[in-house]
């Protein structure tokens, strides 16, 4: 061992102190201080130091969060105060019952105000800190013993080895959730699949299972997270009147409390904040299975006590459960309008997520190979927040003997055509196109609906019926129906036959937007409909639309682009839309027809050179606004050209074109003009 001076010693608990302070600001205030390259730098110096003199390592020093080597098994360890755990509350009226229990029992006493605690779906761990150095870190176990894993616990970043006081209390212990967040989980699986090992099912599990580890070097490689909750002992007099006050001097000596704790005067306001938290549960950046709601004053929660098993002074406000088990009884193989074939899994009804679920998207080929499923199977079904339920995997010790994979079809279950799945794609499609009854219902009913060609009356049950009784078989053949087909219809009384018929005649009325929307033209909403319809004069000029003035658009991009000129390209659809306007259907563009004047419609604009007074995409916003198409350069369709300070060739070229041309100051009053003129 090497002799050590005193100036050694300074400079050493400096650097110690220095990087407690960092690993503080970074992983419990998420406000770092320095870069993690400064951070490594430090971290390694202390390493040399400590190398070099082994005497001076201590149990918090920063060099602990390594991990050590592998112990043979857990320790166990007898908790001071026992760990309990909480009752529930599955809904507004037993959190009601708990307000009216703790009010019954504190009788006399008005002011009962309560702590909101996001209750995180992770490990509890008790931390017992002596003169500010953690000293041991245990799980729950059985609530009176639990194991000793502190060694593992010294690796999470967000959990101070040291607490920040310059006098700490001889003890305190701290308890808390360690748990991982959603996105560190997803990580972490990412990388243990690569690796060749087995993912983690949930970020609880993923853990627990890194607390478990024997090599607390392996527990230093996972994301873990710290989230303070309670104080059990505490050696000092004067400590805190209050949950709220007690959680903010716990965050004051460096430990991370939940940001998203409320402070609540009544159980009315308690309701309310878990409502909120669990609209808002999807969106948090770790799991949480309710809310932990406490009496605040903590002279009233002594007062209170305990039950056998848990306070009397706090409640789990549970939410749904966003996994249950359910099993799967089939798997639909559903067509839609662009030939896309999505499995889709029928299950036995199950409460999840708030909701019950009886069918789920399992997306592609791909996701059922993933899942390996065999009908009949148990099935984990998720549904987090609004997100669409999700068959997460299947419980293998269920299955049953003899039972069937489930395949992928070759071919397509509604018109026995092939089932083409390019490797380039993740989709698999139907090669039937409009030979296939389940396309042709689809592009009917998207045709009718709403935001398109908008039949009221036209369900998706009477499409289904007009296809399969052979009435139809495109959309064209809408314009052709008659009472006299349409009255023999089940459902379909004379009165109903009429407005139907009537409101097809009402389409034929419509807007280049909408019908362009109606058409189903891959991945073009509504909005890219409307887009297309501003930048061009007409439905030739689109159909006709290459690829570089497509791309100008704002909005659309080469994969969209790609779709609308193959969408064209094909002579059945430019029939098909020959048709259509031989039945009538039209979209008025003057204000004869009802259809408020565009000024600029059909004309495209060139910006050049340096504009000054106005930023160039607000200018380009308005003009769009006003129906015309920006373009990025000048050729013989070009409207007109605004030239601003420096202009060069395409200045140049609209000029030898006999392009009008607008400098700055009069392109600024254009639009002022414009924009005041009634139109
Ligand atoms: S207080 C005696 N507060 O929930 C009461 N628990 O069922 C002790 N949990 O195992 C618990 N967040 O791990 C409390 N803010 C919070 C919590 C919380 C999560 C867990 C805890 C415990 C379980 C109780």
């Amino acid at each position: 061992m090497t002799k050590i001076n005193d100036g050694i010693v300074t400079s050493y608990r400096q650097l110690v102190s220095d990087l407690h302070t960092h690993n503080h600001y970074y992983h419990v205030l998420d406000d770092p201080r320095i870069s993690d390259v400064e951070y490594d730098g430090l971290m390694r110096k202390l390493i040399l130091v400590e190398k070099q003199y082994p005497q001076l390592v201590k149990k918090d020093s920063p060099s602990q969060r390594i991990g050590g080597a592998p112990l043979p098994q857990f320790s166990q360890v007898q908790h001071a105060v026992p760990m309990l755990s909480l009752d529930n509350a599955f809904s507004a009226k037993a959190l009601r019952d708990f307000d009216r229990r703790v009010h019954e029992r504190l009788k006399g006493s008005e002011n009962i105000t309560y702590l909101c605690e996001p209750k995180l779906d992770g490990v509890a761990v008790s931390l017992i800190y002596e003169d500010g150095i953690l000293a041991r870190a245990a799980t729950r176990g059985d609530g009176a013993t639990g194991e000793d894993i502190t060694s593992n616990v010294k690796t999470i970043k967000s959990l101070p080895l040291k607490l920040i006081s310059d006098l700490p209390p001889r003890l305190i212990e701290v308890r808390g959730e360690i748990y991982m967040t959603r996105q560190g989980f997803e990580q972490l699986n990412v990388s243990m699949k690569k690796s060749g090992e087995k993912p983690f099912v949930n970020p609880r599990n993923a853990a627990a299972g890194s607390l478990r580890q024997l090599d607390s070097r392996v527990t230093a490689q996972r994301p873990l997270s710290f989230c303070a909750y309670s104080v059990e002992q505490y050696s000092d007099s004067g400590s805190p009147d209050t949950q709220w006050e007690m959680l903010r001097y716990v965050g004051r000596l460096g430990l991370r409390i939940n940001p998203d704790i409320f402070f609540a005067a009544n159980i009315d306001a308690c309701e309310s904040y878990c409502h909120d938290l669990f609209t808002r549960r999807a969106s948090l950046s770790y799991d949480i299975d309710g809310v932990v709601i406490k009496v605040n004053d903590l002279e009233k929660q002594k007062f209170l006590g305990f039950l056998s098993r848990s306070p009397r002074w706090a409640i789990a406000r549970k939410f749904p459960a966003e996994e249950a088990s359910s099993q799967l009884l089939a798997v639909d193989f559903q067509v839609g309008r662009t030939g896309a074939v999505t499995p889709v899994a029928r299950l036995s009804p199950v409460f999840v997520g708030g909701v019950t679920i009886s069918r789920a998207s399992l997306h592609n080929a791909d996701e059922i190979a993933r899942l390996g499923l065999h009908l009949g199977d148990t099935v984990v079904v998720r549904r987090a927040g609004d997100v669409i339920p999700q068959v997460v995997r299947v419980v293998h010790g269920r299955r049953q003997e003899n039972s069937t994979v489930v395949l992928f079809p070759k071919f397509c279950p509604v018109c026995q055509s092939p089932i083409l799945h390019l490797p380039s794609e993740v989709i698999a499609r139907c090669s039937g196109s409009l030979r296939c009854a389940a396309q042709v219902k689809q592009v009917i009913k998207h045709f009718a609906s709403r935001s398109a060609m908008n039949i009221s009356g036209l369900g998706d049950r009477l499409v289904d019926q007009l296809v399969d009784t052979g009435c139809i078989t495109s959309i064209v053949d809408l314009y052709d129906l008659s009472l006299s087909m349409l009255t023999p219809l089940e459902r379909l009384a004379g009165k109903s036959a009429r407005n139907l018929l009537n409101a097809i005649e009402k389409s034929k009325k419509t807007t280049l937007q909408k019908f362009l929307y109606a058409l189903g033209i891959r991945e073009v909403g509504i909005n890219c409909a409307r887009l297309l319809s501003q930048q061009f004069a007409s439905i030739e000029e689109i159909m006709a639309a290459r690829e570089d003035e497509l791309l100008a658009i704002d909005g659309i991009g080469p994969v969209l682009a790609e779709h609308i000129q193959m969408f064209f390209a094909n002579p059945k659809t430019c029939k098909v839309i020959q048709d259509l306007q031989k039945k009538g259907v039209h979209w008025p563009l003057t204000a004869a027809d009802g259809v408020r004047e565009i000024p600029l419609y059909g004309q495209v604009w060139v910006f050049t050179g340096r504009i000054e007074s106005i930023n160039r995409e607000e200018a380009k916003s308005v003009l769009q606004a006003l129906g015309a198409r920006v373009s990025d350069s000048v050729s013989s369709k070009t409207s007109r050209l605004v030239a601003g300070k420096a202009a060069g060739s395409k200045l140049k070229k609209a000029k030898a074109l006999d392009i009008p041309v607008f400098d700055e100051k009069q392109f600024l009053q254009f639009l002022e003009d414009i924009q005041t003129t009634d139109i």
